[in-house]
């Protein structure tokens, strides 16, 4: 019997809800792990037994979830853990996660989608969904027995990592899933340019290395979305880099395709020109871009084109972000500076924008609960303190990889706590001390 998690209260928060139209100061009454009710001032039946959780200075909204994480679970423990990644997310803001199906063994199968789902729910905390590869052992060509991953637990299914080569094996895995909510979401770079170290462009012909150009993501993504379009199948792009993909994304939009796009905050924040001294820690797939497509991505996500925020979570360990760069893996750990990166970068959005980008529309995306505050919700909650200034310390991340595109960089919101379920899993003060006492979450904080 798992136990039970106590009735709280959260008192005195700005509480930002773009679902219920809220930005006030209220109480977020929790009763059972499940939103009671969100009270302007005190409870009108206060439960004497309730904790009171003091959030005065804080933002409270609908739990965050990022579709897109790599927790190397199984395979490679000495990039990440379930029990390190999880507690990345919670201290990054988190509530819930998909989990990305390279890893090794790939998620491939119904049993693999049950391991995960019953190992993650043994370490308890943040929510972790298991995405189904397309294809079998990832390997592109023969679809995978994706109604079975769906019935066992899957919320959607990509071969992320790379992209699904076959046209025929993706056509057929859509079409014969048509009927399944679980979406697709595409990693979108041809095959035909792997071994790619960068951007191909002026800073690639520089240095004299092999590139993938934009067309090598937006071809891919038109494959993609023209499958979408002919079978009716919901439809997501990973990791939007390219300015054409946007073109592409705006284009299927147009013609009725039900489809989405994701922005990662390495692509609306960094360019191809900081390869320029070969730095090997800056490698990532899809690669960082130029200027151009940085501020076409950012318009898109201002425009509304792009509505979901993802980290792209792809902890290494430090060995293989070592020079040179032909041989370093690509990604960075996200989990713990992708809400600050993403608040930082559009600090001209309305907060409920981008509340909605890293919850509700997420959670409609993967048809998972959450993304809503309403009352009869799973109280999931991400509290926020907004105008803390802090720098970015790989050494302090709680992710077992170390590679950032934002190391000593500036920010001034911060993650502040994670409830799951009613359960804080995450909590510190605004100096970053964990809090103390009987509401604090000791499991995803460090000390
Ligand atoms: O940079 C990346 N890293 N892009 C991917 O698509 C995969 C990921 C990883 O798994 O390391
Ligand atoms: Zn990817």
């Amino acid at each position: 019997m798992k136990n039970r998690v106590p009735n709280r209260d959260f008192v005195g928060a700005r509480v930002i809800d773009p679902t219920l139209g809220l930005d006030a100061i209220r109480t977020i009454a929790v009763r059972n792990g499940v939103i009671a009710a969100i009270i302007d001032g005190a409870p009108a039946e206060p439960d004497l037994d309730a904790e009171r959780v003091d959030c005065a200075g804080m933002v409270l909204c609908p739990g965050f979830i990022d579709p897109h994480v790599h927790l190397r679970h199984p395979g490679d423990p000495q990039k990440e853990t379930l029990e390190s990644g999880l507690a990345a997310a919670a201290a990054g803001g988190f509530t819930a996660v998909a989990a990305m199906p390279n890893t090794r063994p790939p998620i491939d199968r119904a049993s693999a989608v049950s391991q995960l789902i019953r190992a993650a729910e043994a370490i308890g905390g943040v929510r972790c969904y298991p995405i189904g590869s397309v294809t079998i052992a990832r390997a592109g060509d023969s679809m995978a027995a994706l109604r079975g991953m769906a019935k066992a637990g899957a919320v959607a299914f990509s071969d992320d990592g790379a992209t699904t080569a076959s046209l025929k094996a993706l056509y057929h895995a859509a079409r014969l899933i048509a009927d399944l909510p679980q979406p697709f979401l595409s990693h979108c770079d041809d095959p035909a340019f792997e071994g790619a170290l960068m951007n191909e462009g002026a800073i690639s012909d520089l240095l004299g290395v092999a590139g993938a150009p934009n067309l090598a993501e937006a071809a891919i993504a038109a494959r993609d979305l023209l499958v979408a379009r002919v079978t009716g199948k919901r439809w997501h792009l990973c990791h939007v880099s390219a300015r054409e993909t946007i073109d592409v994304l705006r284009w299927a939009r147009s013609t009725g395709v039900d489809a989405s796009g994701e922005a990662t905050p390495h692509h609306v924040r960094c360019t191809d020109d900081q390869l320029l001294g070969f730095d090997a820690s800056m490698r990532v797939n899809p690669p960082l871009r130029s200027a151009t497509d940085v501020r076409a991505l950012k318009a898109a996500v201002v425009d509304g084109t792009i509505d979901i925020f993802a980290s792209d979570h792809a902890p290494h360990a430090p060995d293989d972000k070592e020079p040179p760069l032909s041989h370093a893996c690509v990604g960075f750990s996200g989990l713990e500076t992708a809400v600050a990166a993403m608040f930082d970068t559009f600090r001209d959005l309305p907060i409920a924008t981008l509340v909605a980008n890293f919850s509700t529309n997420v959670a409609r995306l993967l048809g998972v609960e959450g993304g809503t505050l309403a009352p009869g919700s799973p109280a999931d909650i991400t509290g926020l303190h907004l105008e803390r200034q802090w720098t970015v310390d790989p050494a302090a991340f709680l992710s077992k990889g170390r590679a950032t595109a934002f190391s000593g960089q500036a920010f001034d919101v911060k993650p502040a706590m994670s409830v799951v379920g009613g359960a804080i899993v995450y909590a510190v003060d605004r100096s970053g001390r964990p809090l103390q006492g009987p509401n604090a979450a000791r499991r995803a904080v460090k000390a």
